[in-house]
C-alpha cells in the first residue's frame, strides 16, 4: 500500500485593504508602468494596524477546514510557513492552533521565506507518509507590509499581505502517477547566497528589520533555479512537461514566471497568475494561487499541478502533487 498526502480542502484569507501601484507615486519616485512592466504587479493587499499573520492564517485555515468539510477536532498538526512571525516565539503555528480552539495535535512554523510553502508541503507530506499524523493543515501566510522600507523603491512595491492554507490527508494510493496527492519534491537552499536577499533585522539587532534585495541579482538565480527543480521533481515521478495541467508558481514576478514556464516548455494558458493583483506575498503566495485557481474553477480534481518557488537564503524548490 502506498499512503498518499491528500489535498482534501483549500482556502485563503486577504486583507481588506488594496493599494494599488499609484498609492507608491507619492511616496518614491516610481510609477504605474514601472512597476507594472518590470513585475507585473497591479495591487496588493496590506493588512489593518494589528492585524497579525496568525489572524490571516486563522481565517484562510478556517476556509479550508470549511471547504473539505472538517472541524478542528480532524486536525492532527498545524504547520505555518511564515517569515513575519507575530513574535519571535511562541509559534505562528500554536497561535492557530489555540485560534481554531484546537488543544491536540502539534504546532510549529517553518521559515524557508518564499520558498516556505513548498518546504512546508514537503515536510507535512513526510509527517504523513511517516504515519506520524493523519491530517495536516499547512498554511502559507505573511504580513510582509511589516518588514518594508518606504524610502527604497526597489523593494516596498512589491510585497503584499496574505494567507493560504489547505488540508492534506492521508489516503491509500496504488503507487501511480495517477494517485491523487503529493506524488515528488524537491528542495535546495545554498547559504552562499544569503546577502542577496534578506532582513537585516531579528533578535541579534533587536529590530525587526527590512527587506534588502539585489534584485536584478535574485531574477537571475529564479530564472536559472526554477525550471530546474520543477523539471527534478517532475523527473523524480516520472512524468515529464506535457503531463502538467497547471504550473502554480510562486508570485514574485511576471517576467520570472514567464521565463520559466518557456523553459518548462509549458505555455503561460496552464500557469495560475494572481501576481498582478497580490504582489509578492512570499510563503503565502502559491497556497493563495492554488484557492484561486480552484476558485476561478480552473484547478480541478486530477489535475497535475507543479508548484514551484524561490527565496532568501537561497531556498528553492518544486512540488509535484495530483490535485
Ligand atoms: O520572492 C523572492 C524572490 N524575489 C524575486 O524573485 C525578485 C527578483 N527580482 C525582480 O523581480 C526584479 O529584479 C525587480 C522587479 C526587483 C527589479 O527589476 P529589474 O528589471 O531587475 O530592474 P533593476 O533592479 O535592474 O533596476 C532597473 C532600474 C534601476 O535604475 P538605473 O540604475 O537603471 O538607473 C533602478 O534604480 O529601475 C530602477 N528602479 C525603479 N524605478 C522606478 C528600481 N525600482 C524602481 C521603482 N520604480 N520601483
Amino acid at each position: 500500500m502506498t499512503v498518499r498526502s491528500v489535498v482534501c480542502g483549500v482556502g485563503h484569507y486577504l486583507p481588506e485593504r488594496v493599494v494599488p501601484n499609484a498609492e507608491f507615486e507619492a511616496i518614491v519616485e516610481t510609477s504605474d508602468e514601472w512597476i507594472r512592466s518590470r513585475t507585473g504587479i497591479e495591487t496588493r493587499h496590506f493588512a489593518a494596524e494589528g492585524q497579525t499573520t496568525s489572524d490571516l492564517a486563522i481565517r484562510a485555515a478556517q476556509a479550508a477546514l470549511d471547504a473539505g468539510g472538517f472541524t478542528p477536532a480532524d486536525i492532527d498538526a498545524v504547520v505555518v510557513a511564515t517569515s513575519t512571525p507575530d513574535l519571535t516565539f511562541p509559534s505562528t503555528a500554536t497561535m492557530v492552533q489555540a485560534g481554531l480552539g484546537m488543544a491536540q495535535g502539534f504546532a510549529f512554523d517553518l521559515q524557508a521565506v518564499c520558498a516556505g510553502f513548498v518546504y512546508a508541503l514537503t515536510t507535512a507530506d513526510a509527517l504523513i507518509v511517516a504515519g506520524r499524523a493523519r491530517r495536516v493543515l499547512v498554511i502559507g501566510a505573511e504580513t510582509f507590509s511589516r518588514l518594508l522600507d518606504w524610502n527604497d523603491r526597489a523593494t516596498c512595491v512589491l510585497f503584499g499581505d496574505g494567507a493560504g492554507a489547505l488540508v492534506l490527508e492521508a489516503q491509500e494510493g496504488t503507487g501511480t502517477t495517477a494517485d491523487r496527492g503529493i506524488l515528488s519534491a524537491d528542495l535546495h537552499s545554498d547559504g552562499r547566497f544569503r546577502d542577496i536577499l534578506y532582513a537585516d533585522g531579528g533578535p541579534s539587532t533587536g529590530e525587526t528589520g527590512h527587506v534588502r534585495m539585489h534584485g536584478r541579482e535574485v531574477f537571475r538565480h529564479a530564472v536559472e533555479k526554477l525550471a530546474q527543480t520543477a523539471h527534478t521533481a517532475l523527473e523524480q515521478a516520472g512524468l515529464g512537461p506535457q503531463d502538467i495541467d497547471w504550473i502554480v508558481p510562486h508570485q514574485a514576478n511576471l517576467r520570472i514566471i514567464a521565463a520559466t514556464a518557456q523553459r518548462m516548455q509549458v505555455p503561460m494558458e496552464r500557469v495560475i497568475l494572481t501576481v498582478a493583483e497580490h504582489g509578492n506575498t512570499s510563503a503565502a503566495s502559491i497556497p493563495l494561487a492554488l484557492s484561486i485557481g480552484v476558485a476561478r474553477g480552473q484547478i480541478r480534481p486530477g489535475d497535475l499541478v507543479v508548484t514551484e518557488a524561490i527565496g532568501g537564503g537561497l531556498a528553492w524548490g518544486s512540488v509535484v502533487l495530483r490535485w
